[in-house]
């Protein structure tokens, strides 16, 4: 990896960085393919991950956390995702999607009651706005959530939740007001204990197998009124401002597959012959390789200016959404990129289950599509430049 003139990192980044590296190597290398194979999840991993503070970076030390900054989070998370990027999309939902929102939108209490076990490692977290008919148009969700006396009774289907068939809470987002449309849905906190919480069918999936995705249906599920998060009718910006910074943790898992694969493949071509000299001395490898590294090096500062973005929203509070979309835009289809280079540089043994290349090929196609397609950054990023939003 190349250090990065203009993000030089303080000695508390090296350290984080090389924590997640030494982990990610040690632990997680070893069983990767075999939980891949298995599609079963790695509860005793991530429950590691969450004892060394990886499952709430940015979260103060008060709330469980570690304290540390956005880039801190991203180099942390990007190692992981060289070496598994299943392990890695539940430490982003975690991190992001989870107690990022209730860090910023949460009451006191909501933040020590729902961000410190999650933060701490001890309880894992996820996040709820699609549904089997609301997509990438979130706001025409269609389930409902009923205010009565002092609770809120939850009734719909969510699909494609990570980390839904081991999540202990989960934020969801429902409707309280269909005629306010995107004004009229809220966000809640719900404890996976609720009666009426109802874990649905498992996916199946292409890649990222062994991180766990399912429908999550609710069926007269009641919860307090206490764990609505934010006001009524303002969940969709809760829902919109979480996934800023989701999409920054996307991109870095996509940043850590791209790597992963180039560096395999920047290997490979150093050691395999073909026509009595290495592979990498053929210009169709080596231009191959001259494109990779530089998509990578350009998704990398994409991506860690994004965290820098979020980093200064903190203090000014104004949005960062046009670093993250272009930072996840740009590092996914740079994954998509590396990876197909990759198998096509390994040739059959790209192809094969023997070399973990065809697992980061099937792994990066999700980073196009999850946390809002590459359609809808190119929208956001649009709309922005456009100043039509
Ligand atoms: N931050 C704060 N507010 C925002 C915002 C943001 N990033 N984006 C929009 N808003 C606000 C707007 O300012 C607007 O508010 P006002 O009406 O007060 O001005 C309001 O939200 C509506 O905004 P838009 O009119 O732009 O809404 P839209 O309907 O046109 O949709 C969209 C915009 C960008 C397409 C949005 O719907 C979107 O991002 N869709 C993709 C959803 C997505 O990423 N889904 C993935 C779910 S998570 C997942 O993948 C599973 C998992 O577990 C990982």
């Amino acid at each position: 990896m190349t250090d990065l003139a203009i993000f030089p990192l303080s000695a508390e980044h090296k350290m984080i960085r090389d924590a997640a590296r030494d982990f990610a190597q040690k632990e997680i290398a070893p069983i990767a393919a075999e939980f891949d194979e298995s599609g079963e999840f790695p509860m005793q991993t991530v429950r590691k991950m969450g004892d060394l503070g990886f499952m709430g970076i940015e979260v103060p030390e008060t709330y469980g956390g570690a304290g540390m900054d956005a880039l801190a989070y991203v180099l942390a998370l990007e190692e992981i995702c060289k070496v598994d990027a299943a392990h890695g999309v539940v430490m982003s939902v975690n991190n992001s999607l989870y107690c990022h929102g209730i860090l910023k939108f949460g009451t006191e209490e909501q933040k020590q009651k729902f961000v410190t076990p999650i933060a701490s490692g001890k309880a894992i977290g996820a996040y709820s706005l699609t549904e089997p008919m609301s997509g990438s148009d979130a706001g025409t969700m269609r389930s409902r959530a009923v205010c009565d006396g002092n609770e809120y009774v939850l009734n719909g289907r969510k699909s494609w939740v990570t980390s839904g068939p081991v999540a202990d809470y989960v934020v969801v987002f429902m409707m309280t007001d269909p005629a306010k449309k995107q004004k009229g849905i809220s966000a809640f906190v719900v404890d996976a204990k609720t009666p009426g919480f109802i874990r649905g069918k498992k996916e199946p999936k292409l890649g990222i197998r062994a991180s766990a995705t399912s429908e999550l249906l609710f069926e007269s599920c009641r919860v307090p009124i206490d764990s609505r998060l934010g006001e009524e009718g303002e969940g969709f910006k809760i829902a919109m401002t979480v996934l800023d910074a989701g999409r920054i943790g996307i991109a870095s898992q996509a940043l850590g597959i791209a790597e992963a694969a180039y560096e395999a493949s920047r290997q490979y071509a150093t050691q395999r012959e073909a026509f009595g000299q290495p592979i990498g001395a053929f210009q169709g490898t080596g231009f191959k390789l001259a494109d990779m590294k530089t998509r990578i090096e350009a998704a990398r500062l994409l991506t860690y200016n994004a965290a820098l973005a979020k980093e200064n929203s903190k203090q000014s509070g104004g949005r960062y959404s046009l670093e993250a979309s272009m930072a996840k835009l740009f590092a996914s289809e740079t994954a998509m990129f590396v990876t197909h280079q990759a198998v096509q540089i390994h040739g059959g043994m790209g192809y094969s289950k023997e070399l973990p290349i065809e697992r980061y090929f099937r792994d990066a196609k999700i980073t196009e599509i999850y946390e809002g397609t590459s359609e809808i950054q190119r929208m956001v990023i649009s709309r922005a430049e456009l100043g039509m939003k």
